[in-house]
């Protein structure tokens, strides 16, 4: 049984659904000048000095995930405000892959989002932390029938993403006989340039909907508008992650577009919605450029109104971002076990690896890494995991002061896809996470243990 620390749960009330205000913008983590990078820290959190977060490492130890409460507040303000500025009718909803903390999908949930979830697991997370299933989406290319039973049972919408998963549907539903709402993913063939492939979905190439180029969406659409369990919502496409560029935003608004017309020509029938996704990327590195949020829904929002004119209703703009919410907000704190200086290279070996988080090694991410309090003496060097594997650098080579043994390490921007994509792997326990709100620390996530490893598991004697 996993700790799911209930007190801290429902200590949520102190934490979340509290008038916004804009954190004091102290941007200490720049402390390092002469570290690479020697840019500024303002993207990462906002205020936690090196000297808090070594407190915060000394008190609850490490490896730890810790939040800016107010960040997470900010940036999720920041964009459904863009959104609602430049589009009547907006809804975004919350993609609960990027972290599923109980706390931080209750703050999301009482500033108002939605939730994109992709298995029972995200949709039960959901409704335990008090969402409205009417607004919360089902999206996966490869769905179970209990996921769907389940789905269909609370009144989650589910987004179709293949003509086989539709009629799969349509069978439980007869069953059932229960009114279901469902949404059609168009896959838009769309790709991304500075997406790593692995998390570019828009493709013709992917796993993902249906294709724009052939007939299957209106076969789909044909399919749900007969049948008179099925409304028809409307339709969806998530081209990708951490996007940086407008262009692939722009052409996917206009392939929703002339299909959200298709389906009004061939069937009579004006859709409700169109989701665009998530997948508006954050800088990682200094100096990277930013995609604002105003400059997107600007553009989003002038391109709806420009193609579906001719509609009775214009649709309703959604979105679902995960990333954004989150990536900024979390550092993943560390400590340096030992350092090791060879005449071919120089390591920097800490207390988590790819097991803890996974996107370095996976997508070849680059995340800003502190060492803290530690400002001289920069020498190259490359952050190295504890996982019993070559591939498990944290970074590549760096500029980093020269640490000791004990030194804490901060890992920026790791908020989204850091703890969610976590596991036990090398029998490392997963770490704890913490949120700090107005210079207050709550655990929100306590570490794990020995049991937490062993737990499910049954000794059966007669095995050995
Ligand atoms: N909607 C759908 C259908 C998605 O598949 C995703 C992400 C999102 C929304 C949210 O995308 P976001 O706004 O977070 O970019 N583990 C990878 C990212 C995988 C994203 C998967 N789908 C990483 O660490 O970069």
């Amino acid at each position: 049984m996993s700790k799911i620390n209930r007190r801290s749960f429902f200590e949520i009330s102190a934490l979340g659904g509290v008038a916004i205000g804009l954190a004091p913008r102290a941007f200490s983590l720049s402390t390092n000048k002469r570290s690479e990078p020697l840019a500024r820290y303002e993207k990462s959190t906002y205020d936690f000095s090196h000297r808090e977060l070594i407190k915060i490492a000394e008190k609850y130890g490490s490896p730890a995930y810790v939040y800016d409460w107010n960040m997470i507040k900010d940036k999720y303000l920041e964009l459904s405000k863009a959104f609602k500025n430049n589009y009547p009718k907006v809804k975004v909803h919350y993609a609960y892959k990027a972290n599923t903390n109980l706390n931080i999908v209750s703050l999301l949930t009482s500033l108002g989002a939605g939730a994109e979830c992709i298995s029972e697991g995200e949709m039960k997370i959901a409704l335990e932390c008090g969402q409205d299933p009417k607004n919360m989406i089902l999206t996966s290319n490869s769905k179970s029938t209990k996921e769907l039973s389940f789905a269909i049972e609370k009144g989650v919408l589910i987004n179709i993403d293949s003509l086989s998963g539709l009629k799969k549907l349509i069978k439980i539903i007869d069953e059932k006989k229960v009114k279901t709402r469902i949404s059609i993913r168009v896959n838009p063939d769309v790709t991304t340039t500075s997406t790593h492939k692995h998390i570019s979905t828009g493709h013709k190439f992917t796993k993902f909907g249906l294709m724009y180029l052939n007939g299957d969406i209106y076969k789909a659409c044909k399919l749900a508008l007969d049948h008179k369990k099925i409304q028809l919502v409307g339709i969806h496409s998530h081209i990708g992650s951490q996007i940086l560029e407008l262009g692939p935003f722009e052409k996917n608004i206009k392939i929703l577009s002339k299909v959200a017309l298709e389906i009004k020509k061939q069937f009579n029938y004006e859709i409700k919605s169109i989701n665009m996704g998530g997948g508006l990327g954050i800088p990682y590195r200094d100096g990277e450029k930013e995609l604002s949020p105003k400059t997107l829904a600007r553009q989003m929002g002038i391109q709806l109104k420009r193609k579906l004119k001719s509609f009775k209703r214009l649709p309703e703009l959604w979105l679902e971002p995960g990333r954004y919410f989150v990536a900024q907000a979390g550092i993943l704190l560390a400590e340096v076990n030992s350092v090791k200086m060879t005449d071919i290279r120089n390591f920097i070996n800490i207390n988590t690896g790819f097991n803890h988080l996974a996107r370095p090694v996976m997508y070849e991410a680059y995340h800003r890494v502190r060492i803290l309090n530690k400002n001289s003496n920069i020498k190259k060097f490359q952050v190295a995991g504890n996982i019993c594997e070559t591939g498990d650098v944290l970074t590549q080579m760096r500029n980093l002061p020269m640490p000791e043994i004990g030194d804490k390490v901060a890992i920026l921007d790791a908020g989204a896809y850091g703890f969610s994509m976590a596991s036990e792997y090398n029998s490392f326990y997963l770490p704890a996470e913490i949120a700090i709100k107005d210079g207050k620390e709550f655990i929100i996530r306590e570490r794990e243990d020995f049991e937490d490893l062993l737990r499910n598991q049954k000794i059966i004697r007669k095995l050995v």
